[in-house]
């Protein structure tokens, strides 16, 4: 949800303060897709923060050089690239194994569909969210699992929905989208858990971030549309949701593998 759209429809904004926890990240390396950005960014800057060195990827090139301009003092190392083109993501991969200190990924990045329900959509819409939100996770993962194989210990966090969890938080290219990411969470998890690699999935709620996702849908603003401002305790700030991540990027989430971490306010819950 943006900002604007935010403002215009007065939603609640779940308040939330941020507390840096010093070294919690030191002498580790962390990718972070989608980093000049919403989720992304409050993570990317949270871990840098916290003494990590962030490999901060995205798309966007004006973004991320204003994400590293405004923080000269932490360790952000720009990316430009996208996670749906192999060639990028090799690069990304190479880039932040360079001290051999890669340690952790979140699959942030992701796009929004127009909650366009299944006689609706079109496959350029179906191409473009499957091509960021699955086929990007899966080419970051598995361009990145033989580097934390090497170290026998990793932590990967993807970032699924509440459209993750249910049908009526988007449209129908969303929802399966972020359905699939957190059967790739759990099938990473049980696969690579033995050597030391977890794979969790985290399920935000609202955010106010720069995602959009236009209701297209007369249908869908029919079913859903109501029900989500009803049902919803607001939205959420990226630095909440960055606590959320990085708690399962760290150590202290040692023993959480595979798991769907709602992050929500308690929506998901209703
Ligand atoms: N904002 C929400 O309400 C919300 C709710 C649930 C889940 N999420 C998920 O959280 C994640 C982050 O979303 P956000 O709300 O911060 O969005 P955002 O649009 O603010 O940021 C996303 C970033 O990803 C980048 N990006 C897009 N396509 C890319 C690609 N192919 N390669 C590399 N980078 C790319 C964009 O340039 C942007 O900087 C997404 O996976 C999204 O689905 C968001």
């Amino acid at each position: 949800m943006s900002e604007r759209q935010s403002a215009e429809t007065q939603i609640k904004v779940i308040p939330f303060t941020e507390q840096i926890i010093a070294g919690r990240f030191a002498d580790k390396t962390v990718i972070v897709t989608g980093a000049a950005s919403g989720i992304g960014r409050a993570t990317a800057l949270r871990i840098a923060k916290e003494g990590g060195r962030v490999i901060a990827s995205d798309i966007s090139s004006d973004r991320l050089q204003v994400l590293v301009a405004d923080n000269p003092q932490l360790n952000l190392v720009p990316v430009v690239g996208s996670i749906s083109v192999q060639e990028d993501v090799d690069e990304i991969v190479e880039v932040a194994d360079a001290n051999d200190d890669l340690y952790g990924l979140v699959n942030n990045a992701g796009i929004m569909d127009n909650f366009q329900t299944i006689s609706e959509v079109s496959d350029d819409v179906w191409e473009r969210v499957f091509g960021v939100n699955v086929w990007g996770t899966m080419r970051m993962t598995r361009a990145t699992i033989p580097y934390l194989l090497e170290k026998r210990q990793g932590a990967i966090v993807n970032l699924s929905s509440a459209a993750g969890l249910g049908g009526g938080a988007a449209g129908v290219a969303y929802t399966a989208s972020k359905h699939a990411v957190i059967g790739m969470t759990k099938n990473t998890a049980i696969m690579y858990g033995p050597d030391g690699i977890r794979c969790n999935a985290v399920a935000p709620g609202g955010v106010i971030t720069n995602i959009g996702g236009q209701m297209l849908s007369a249908r869908a603003q029919e079913r859903i549309g109501a029900a989500m401002l009803v049902t919803s305790p607001g939205v959420a700030t990226p630095e909440a949701l960055a606590a959320t991540i990085t708690w399962l990027l760290s150590p202290d989430a040692g023993n959480v593998n595979g798991a769907v971490v709602s992050s929500d306010g308690g929506w998901k819950a209703f």
